[in-house]
């Protein structure tokens, strides 16, 4: 059965470049990211982790591990991680699960048949310190994901988690954010000291409140 947000995100022991890892173990109480590539040895695949280890710093900035998978061997990984390393100008430490057996891939539903019977789409989990899907993204082999997009995402998410608010289209941290359709103006004029906007009585902004 295919996953949806908000479901427990399938706990699951696998081998990687760093060893055998307990995915629970392994996020801690922070937040995940377990992400899927079709193949080692691959150009847009090289790219995509060489992006992710470029932005190490952001992601733990924001307390997220990541965590790689595709259906190649452990030894593949290994000598792909090098290519990535100079071609890509990184270093990547985080884990990439060597799942020749398909069992992430079959848990987390990220092959489909009728794209590839052999490959892992590029699937995007994020996992919330809940151990819930807090995001699901799919693109297909020809197409990098956007990895600027995925952080802004986990912003949105992080904030939203602690406060009565949302987020508009394309907002980025640092901007007003939207009033909750749970809120009232009285109660969110308490709430927001910063002060609410009322452009309609349910689209309400206020500047970001953990800034
Ligand atoms: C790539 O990473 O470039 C790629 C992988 C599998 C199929 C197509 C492209």
């Amino acid at each position: 059965m295919s996953l949806r947000l908000g479901d427990a995100a399938p706990n699951f022991k696998a081998q990687t470049t760093i060893g055998e890892i307990d995915l629970y173990e392994y996020l801690g109480t922070g937040w995940g990211i377990l992400f899927s590539h079709p193949a080692d040895y691959t150009p847009v695949c090289t790219t995509e982790l060489g992006k992710t280890a470029l932005l190490a710093t952001e992601f733990a900035k924001r307390n997220v591990k990541v965590l790689a998978v595709s259906v190649d061997p452990l030894d593949k990984h290994q000598g792909w991680v090098k290519d990535i390393n100079e071609t890509q100008h990184c270093d990547v430490t985080f884990p990439i699960i060597a799942d020749a057996d398909r069992t992430v891939a079959n848990l987390y539903d990220m092959i489909h048949p009728n794209a590839s019977e052999t490959f892992t789409v590029r699937s995007l989990f994020i996992i919330g310190p809940d151990k819930k899907i807090k995001l699901m993204i799919i693109y297909p082999a020809s197409t990098g994901r956007n990895f600027f997009e995925v952080l802004r995402v986990i912003d949105s998410l992080q904030l939203t988690s602690q406060y009565s608010v949302a987020t508009p289209a394309d907002w980025k941290s640092g901007e007003d954010v939207i009033v909750g359709l749970g809120v009232s103006t009285e109660d969110a004029i308490k709430k927001f000291p910063k002060g609410v906007k009322v452009v309609k009585p349910y689209l309400r902004y206020t500047p970001q409140p953990n800034l």
